[in-house]
């Protein structure tokens, strides 16, 4: 499956921590202008990216560094990447095509957001592969997992705000059309959690 390779190299000093966090904002609308595939992979990584290689550890918190969260990004205009399906392949820092095409009406009618998901550059899904957590911690693994969609995706808000860019989470959303729309099965790994993310 085609491979593209990201880098975290942003010639751009962003805000301060304290100024992402008193300027985020959830933005549901987009200007329709081309987010450079830098920015994309800087979104990326500092939202779940290795950031510790030596131990393998990443931009957000784990329960016993289990990583129960995938991520997926569902492009729409990126430059230099074809509309489609993609998965961050953590570990290499790329992404990995999975279904080419414009998948913007078949998300509009997996959550009811039409206009917010025609317009953003890129739709980010985050997903739980639930048994990496659950055979270490049971029955608390549930509320883990769903802690853990909230680390990654506050600081997809946080670091979108950083590079000026807009985000919305989005909670509302059929599971079953979104998981067909990424070829996961709903039982062992199911989309938990979406952001829509793009130029404002
Ligand atoms: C768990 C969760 C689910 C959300 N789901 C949606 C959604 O489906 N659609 C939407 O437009 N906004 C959604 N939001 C964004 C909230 O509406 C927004 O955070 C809230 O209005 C406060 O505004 P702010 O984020 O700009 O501070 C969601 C936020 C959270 C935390």
């Amino acid at each position: 499956m085609k491979r593209i390779h990201l880098t975290q190299e942003l010639a751009y000093n962003g805000l301060t921590v304290e100024k992402a966090i008193a300027n985020r904002r959830s933005q549901r609308g987009f200007t329709g202008e081309t987010m450079p595939l830098v920015e994309l992979s800087h979104l990326l990584y500092y939202s779940s990216g290795i950031t510790d290689k030596r131990h393998g550890l990443r931009a957000a918190p784990s329960a016993g560094a289990t990583y129960p969260i995938e991520v997926y990004a569902i492009v729409n205009n990126i430059e230099g990447l074809a509309k489609g399906t993609y998965h961050y392949l953590v570990s290499s820092h790329e992404l990995e095509l999975l279904r080419e095409g414009d998948f913007g009406n078949e998300m509009s009618r997996a959550a009811l957001q039409e206009r917010m998901f025609k317009q953003a550059n890129v739709i980010v899904a985050l997903s739980a592969v639930f048994q990496r957590t659950q055979q270490r911690y049971r029955e608390r693994a549930q509320r883990y997992i769903c802690f853990e969609a909230g680390h990654i995706a506050q600081n997809t808000y946080l670091i979108a705000t950083s590079l000026g860019l807009g985000a919305c989470a989005i909670g509302a959303f059929y599971d079953n059309e979104f998981n067909r729309l990424l070829g996961l099965d709903g039982r062992n790994e199911s989309v938990l959690y979406i952001m829509a993310v793009g130029k404002i």
